[in-house]
């Protein structure tokens, strides 16, 4: 459990659709956040709305090695981090047998490998008590065709996740995986590859953000996709 009122959380992906909801959330419940995006004016955007709760920025692609470095790298050395929300990620579409090198680099540098260094980074600096969340989905409990690298991708985050949670117990840190269905925060309408198969309507942005705020402040080890019905 981590206590929200005046932590200092780092949300990465803060300029996306969920990131964003569950910056909006953890603010309005007294948490003060440092913010992390790739689009340095919607970043600058997101920042103004959130005013005074906001510690720091950092723009940066986490796709490149130095990426995840340089936002750990970015957060004030004076201030304690009490936690982390990872909701960066891409998704690509199409067949196996379309899959090309740069989009299979594209998923698997953001969705896995990024945040693997990135909590890398922030070990030495997470206090006792914080919480590292990483955004996986649904995909990584039923995976999809035309979405192989994707879920593989979701699949392998969910695996870190819980064999990182069962190292840092004795951190007293916990890794929280989330698997949330389908949501409407326009993903799926700007794929690194492919097109959306025709999609039902998803969740609301700001009910799944709530969910994940509420599962932070309690002992919840997982989110798993049920947990959003
Ligand atoms: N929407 C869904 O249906 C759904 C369901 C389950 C799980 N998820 C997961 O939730 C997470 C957030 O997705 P979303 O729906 O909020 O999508 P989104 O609105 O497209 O947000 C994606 C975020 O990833 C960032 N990003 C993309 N490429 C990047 C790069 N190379 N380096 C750094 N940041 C990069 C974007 O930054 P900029 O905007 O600044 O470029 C943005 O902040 C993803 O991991 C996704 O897989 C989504």
């Amino acid at each position: 459990m981590t206590q929200l009122q005046d932590a200092h959380l780092l949300v990465v992906g803060a300029t996306g659709g969920l990131g964003s909801a569950i910056a909006h959330r953890l603010v309005k419940e007294g948490v003060r956040v440092s913010l992390s995006g790739r689009d340095e004016q919607k970043l600058s955007r997101l920042a103004t709305d959130l005013g005074a709760a906001v510690v720091s920025t950092a723009a940066a692609d986490l796709t490149v090695p130095g990426g995840p470095s340089a936002v750990a790298a970015a957060l004030p050395q004076d201030v304690g981090i009490d936690g982390v929300v990872y909701a960066a990620g891409v998704v690509a579409f199409g067949s196996v047998a379309e899959l090309d090198d740069e989009t299979l680099d594209e998923v698997l540098l953001l969705n896995l490998v990024a945040p693997v260094r990135l909590m890398r980074e922030l070990f030495p600096r997470l206090e006792p008590g914080s919480t590292v969340v990483h955004v996986s989905a649904v995909v990584a409990e039923r995976p999809m065709k035309g979405m192989a690298a994707y879920s593989a991708s979701k699949a392998a985050l969910t695996n870190f996740s819980a064999a990182a949670h069962a190292e840092l117990r004795r951190h007293k840190i916990r890794v929280l995986d989330v698997r949330p269905p389908h949501t409407e925060t326009g993903l799926a309408s700007h794929p690194v590859a492919g097109a959306a198969p025709r999609l039902g309507p998803g969740l609301d942005p700001d009910d799944v953000a709530a969910r994940i705020v509420a599962a932070i402040a309690s002992d919840e080890t997982e989110l798993p996709a049920a947990a959003f019905d």
